[in-house]
């Protein structure tokens, strides 16, 4: 709900379980007054009566005190702007870098589905320029989606230096970050830092979202939550490209956070009546802990942001990827063999991997050139797709649409689409170069090969990579390439969407270097990473798990002995940890007798079963692998009526107790029996006792130690 008092010109936004106000002062500043957990009650969060004047007291002269919803560049110039914009000056005169923005009018507008867009115009009293507060409003799912519009009204073209989708204001404290950070293989591994005074980056400097940080965070007061308990302020930005998230603690224990483009080589320029929307920054607030904050973004997620297929997919398949046991080796009769397979183990959509295209023999050539190669598939892709469709599977296929190699008809043909400055050397990485996305013809170009590959082959899944961030950035576009690149690959998502309803597309960069809430908007799931070794993957996962949900993390089952890391781990916990997202295939099945494909086909059955509670269901990380080096994530279904627990021990701390996990969001009166994948029966109890004594996570076996796993499977049986 969103209340407004004109006599004082507050807006009180009331979520769930949160809130969060501002005001139009006496001056016209549109400034926060507040936000966080709420008392639930009918009472509004902040009073609308009157207010003092400047409700926050200066220190000094830290003007950065007011807390301006949108902070510009302007009277006090060394506060961090959300927005700072170059006016040309008067008759040649002086460029005036200074903006004063000032409530002119608002909007409420309702969508069908009970959400609220609040839209605040603020106008500049002397440059012919505004800027829209955007705050769209999901009370249900307790999140806000924030963003920026702004608009030249002059005549003359303008300069934006500096732009964020918002800026939030945190109450007064010492703050601890929560957030993912990494690399290739290693992504999304989990960090918790307490702030310093001054200002934290997590930041992007490709065109795309790279792994180093990803674009999310969880703050909490120091020392003051832990996975269920606390209040957590939380937010993601929904961009693909170059990002930054500032976190600016201030001497004065303000907390100011600052979510938007990267300010590093930024440029917009706006020409006159030309305006632009920034993307949004969702965030929230809660009062019950980290696992709190990741449920709120990952209902949101689920709910308002991955697309839907036409028709709409309840689940997410099962998927067989035949990247690992085919690599550049591609052939229709190998690719067959394994299809059968995959089908007779129950995988639902087969999907070939790299090498299937030009002369991409192996990764130094053929990138860019999209026709089936007649010297690995002589009859074309079409034999196989119809096979996979009559194995009772979707057909799935890989691209990496942005990139091209050198040695490539496509390079040939266009020497000077790729990204690069004229006459100056250029870093190849894996080969290849980025085709500059500031050339129309070039996306025009990608959009037509993606929609003949997808109709002539019968394509019902693209695996879409994108395998090097951005050097020498030299395009048509100027500076303006570090939005222009993300712009067209959602460009060419949207519009393949439209066109192929069917369509369901994974976010691949080499491994989770492109995962956001911005591509989550086009793809229905990313791939996690390229480390496929059980272990490792437990971090990998409970990272992403911060903010993504179950349901988008694709996780595969590979080899015995793994590709990336040599480790020899048993089938059960390769199954164990791939079963906590959606699951894939990555093994060579075709190397498999009979009994080990016999046992995959029990654990995807077994999958089967609990994967709705998996994917859309609760996630409560009820043991952290940081604390006692085994992690323990319980998925329950909103009705209570099913749950799983998930343990994988990773590592054994001698003389460090794994207690109990205590169950959550279970019916405390209700009787609960917990089964293994060979429906043995292990506990029943009421949910009361499950959540109060909890559940012995080695359950009585003994047996503890790196690669001990166990997914149990709870039913309310009375
Ligand atoms: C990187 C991806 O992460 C892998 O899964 C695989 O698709 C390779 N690219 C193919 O080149």
């Amino acid at each position: 709900m969103i209340d407004f008092d004109p006599r004082t010109r507050t807006w009180n936004l009331v979520l769930a379980t949160s809130f969060h106000a501002l005001r139009a002062d006496p001056d016209g500043r549109v400034v926060c007054l507040g936000s966080g957990p709420r008392a639930v009650g009918p009472a509004l969060p902040i009073a609308s009566g009157a207010l003092p004047d400047d409700p926050f007291p200066r220190i000094g002269v830290d003007r950065q005190g007011r807390r301006d919803e949108v902070v510009t560049f302007g009277d006090h110039t060394w506060h961090e702007p959300t927005l700072k914009v170059s006016f040309p000056g008067a008759d040649g005169g002086l460029p005036i870098r200074d903006v004063r923005l000032r409530y002119a009018s608002h909007e409420i507008d309702r969508l069908a589905d009970g959400r609220e867009t609040l839209r605040i115009r603020l106008d500049d009293p002397v440059q012919p320029f505004s800027a829209w507060l955007c705050l769209r409003v999901d009370a249900t799912l307790d999140v806000i989606e924030r963003w920026l519009e702004i608009e030249n009204r002059g005549d003359r073209p303008i300069q934006v230096e500096q732009l964020s989708s918002g800026t939030l204001h945190l109450p007064a404290g010492r703050w601890e970050l929560l957030h993912a950070a990494g690399g290739w293989a290693a992504e999304f591994q989990s960090e918790r830092v307490r702030l310093p005074v001054g200002t934290t980056l997590l930041e992007s400097r490709s065109v795309h979202t790279g792994f180093v940080h990803h674009p999310f965070y969880l703050l909490s007061f120091e020392g003051g939550a832990d996975e269920s308990h606390g209040t957590v302020y939380f937010g993601q930005l929904a961009w693909s490209g170059s990002f930054r998230l500032a976190f600016e603690q201030r001497p004065n224990a303000a907390l100011h956070v600052h979510g938007g483009y990267s300010p590093f080589d930024f440029a917009l320029s706006l020409a006159p009546g030309e305006r632009h929307a920034t993307p949004a920054l969702l965030h929230g607030a809660c009062a019950d802990g980290f696992s709190g904050a990741s449920q709120r973004m990952h209902a949101f997620l689920r709910e308002r942001v991955l697309p839907r297929t036409d028709p709409p997919e309840p689940v997410r398949p099962v998927l067989y990827n035949s990247w690992e046991a085919s690599y550049f080796a591609l052939s229709l009769a190998s690719q067959i063999a394994l299809a059968k397979k995959s089908a007779a183990i129950g995988v639902e959509l087969f999907c070939v991997d790299d090498g299937w295209f030009g002369a991409r023999r192996n990764d130094t050539a053929g990138l860019g050139d999209w026709r089936v190669s007649p010297e690995v598939f002589p009859t074309g892709l079409r034999p196989l797709a119809d096979e996979v469709h009559r194995l009772g599977m979707k057909f799935g296929l890989w691209v990496e649409p942005e990139m091209v190699n050198p040695d490539s008809d496509l390079y040939r043909e266009h020497p000077d689409w790729v990204l690069h400055f004229p006459d100056r050397p250029r870093t190849e990485h894996r080969h290849q170069l980025i085709l500059d996305f500031g050339r129309p013809e070039v996306v025009a170009h990608l959009a037509d090969a993606l929609a003949r590959i997808v109709d002539e082959n019968a394509v019902d899944f693209l695996k879409w990579d994108m395998n090097r961030s951005a050097t020498e950035p030299g395009s048509v576009a100027g500076k303006a390439i570090w939005r222009r690149h993300a712009e067209g690959v959602y460009a060419l998502m949207d519009g393949l969407r439209r066109r192929f309803p069917r369509l369901s597309i994974e976010s691949c960069s080499s491994g989770g270097g492109r995962v956001d809430a911005g591509i989550l908007a086009r793809t229905d799931q990313f791939w996690t990473s390229d480390n496929t070794d059980a272990l490792a993957r437990v971090a990998i996962q409970e990272g992403a798990s911060l903010a993504y949900p179950a349901r988008a993390m694709c996780c595969w089952v590979t080899h015995e002995r793994n590709h990336q890391t040599g480790r020899r781990l048993e089938l059960a916990t390769r199954f164990d940890v791939a079963m906590r997202g959606a699951l894939g295939i990555g093994s060579d099945l075709s190397a498999l007798d009979d009994a080990e494909l016999d046992e995959y086909a029990k654990w995807i059955a077994f999958y089967k079963r609990i994967r709705n509670t998996v994917q859309n269901g609760i996630c409560h990380r009820l043991q952290r692998l940081e604390e006692a080096g085994t992690s323990i994530v319980e998925y329950v279904l909103p009705d209570a009526s099913e749950a799983v627990v998930s343990t994988v021990a990773v590592e054994r701390r001698i003389a460090q107790l794994v207690r109990p996990a205590r169950l959550r969001g279970l019916d405390p009166s209700a009787l609960y029996a917990a089964f293994d994948r060979d429906e043995r029966e292990y506990v029943r109890a009421r949910g009361a006792e499950l959540e109060a004594l909890g559940l012995d996570p080695n359950l009585g076996t003994g047996r503890y130690g790196p690669g001990y796993s166990r997914t149990l499977w709870l039913r309310r049986i009375g």
